[in-house]
């Protein structure tokens, strides 16, 4: 990822090697500023305040927060009692279930002594792996990209519509949806996107339409309400976004408003399609309606809007009547039926319970169930 065309990560281990940066994403973009966590609980504040945020970037920083847990104290109490706290932070996104289960393995049968080397280590691994998912997600999507500019756009630009923020401020590198974007864009294919504002809390607006314009690719930023439309007028060749969880029968949750974008490209023979690496994949749930937790955030999410003043100031102002109820479910989710094709590390894969398992066999088989289900 570039700011000010400069490589960085989203997130990384200070000079002390203990300290873990990061962005603060709730002042972008009027304001980059980086944030040092230096313990499980500053990391935890992190990730329920949405400083950082993105199904893989929670993971990776969750990771980081018990091993700073081990660092205060590494007997298995304190384990238990960091693993717990973290994972209450946020519901939905399965990759903080997977990170904590993995430093969780790491960990729990060396002696005490070992126990925070350990946790660093893996915990450093998952955000090479992450970037790595993110970087290979990149090269299968850009076929999609390509083939579409080959055969249904020579010379024009590819339209790609996308929801929420799965760009690089969402992962470690690269991004999910955005990953295919960037190397289309690298590769000199011509390319708009069509960034979905992604109200409350306008990750479309503030995050990816920010990142989009660091790397130089084009974008237009509309209202929620606006894919259909486009896609009515042909003015959408394909949707990609990216997931907090997918079950093994290839029903993706992600962030608000994916499912209706879904139902519109069906209806218009836009191809929809979902990144996501494989810590994403959830193979212990089925049904994603009826079995994913979906978070429910504050009120004032809804009811007040934050932005820069013409002078310069950030303020936040009250957008609806004084005692209007509102509600505030942060995901939905889009059934198996709805998504053209999983743009995973390991290539395309049909949204279908046998070419996940197939897919992903590691990850599918008991063993690997039973790993997940450790606390
Ligand atoms: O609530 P957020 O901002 O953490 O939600 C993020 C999303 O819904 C993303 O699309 C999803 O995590 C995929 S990120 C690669």
């Amino acid at each position: 990822m570039k700011i000010n065309g400069e490589h960085t990560r989203s997130i990384w281990q200070e000079q002390d090697g203990q300290t873990i940066g990061i962005i603060d994403q709730t002042l972008l973009p009027h304001r980059y500023a980086t944030l040092q966590l230096k313990s499980c609980e500053e990391a935890a504040h992190a990730i329920k305040s949405m400083q950082t945020r993105g199904a893989p970037l929670i993971g990776a920083v969750a990771a980081y927060g018990l091993a700073m847990a081990l660092r205060k104290d590494a007997s298995d109490e304190n384990l238990e009692r960091a693993y717990r706290a973290l994972l209450s932070t946020r519901p939905t996104a399965i990759n903080l279930k997977w990170a904590l289960d993995e430093i969780m393995a790491a960990v729990r049968n060396r002696p005490r002594e070992e126990r925070v080397a350990a946790a660093y280590k893996r915990a450093a691994e998952i955000c090479d792996e992450d970037a790595a998912m993110s970087e290979a997600i990149g090269r299968h999507g850009l076929q999609l990209i390509e083939d579409i500019a080959k055969t249904k756009k020579p010379g024009e630009p590819v339209n790609v519509l996308t929801h929420c923020n799965a760009g690089w401020l969402a992962t470690v590198d690269w991004g999910t949806a955005t990953a295919p974007i960037y190397m289309a864009h690298d590769k000199g294919i011509p390319i708009h996107v069509w960034v979905d504002e992604t109200r409350p809390r306008n990750q479309g607006a503030s995050l990816t339409a920010f990142e989009l314009g660091q790397h130089g690719v084009k974008h237009t930023v509309i209202p929620d309400n606006t894919g259909g439309h486009l896609m009515q007028h042909k003015m959408v060749d394909i949707a990609i976004v990216g997931t907090d969880r997918v079950t093994a029968q290839g029903d993706v949750c992600n962030k608000i408003g994916t499912y209706l974008k879904a139902l519109a490209a069906k209806d218009n023979g836009v191809p929809f399609y979902v990144a996501l690496p494989s810590s994403t994949i959830d193979f212990t749930v089925n049904d994603g309606v009826k079995e994913i937790p979906i978070e429910e955030r504050a009120g004032d999410e809804v009811t007040k809007m934050t932005g820069r003043t013409a002078g310069g100031q950030i303020e936040t102002v009250t957008i609806t009547p004084d005692g209007s109820p509102v509600a505030n479910y942060g995901f939905d989710v889009t059934p198996a039926r709805l998504v053209s094709g999983l743009i995973t590390e390991r290539g395309i894969v049909p949204a279908e319970r046998k070419a996940l398992a197939a897919a992903f066999p590691d990850h599918a088989s008991l063993k690997s169930l039973a790993k997940r289900a450790v606390g």
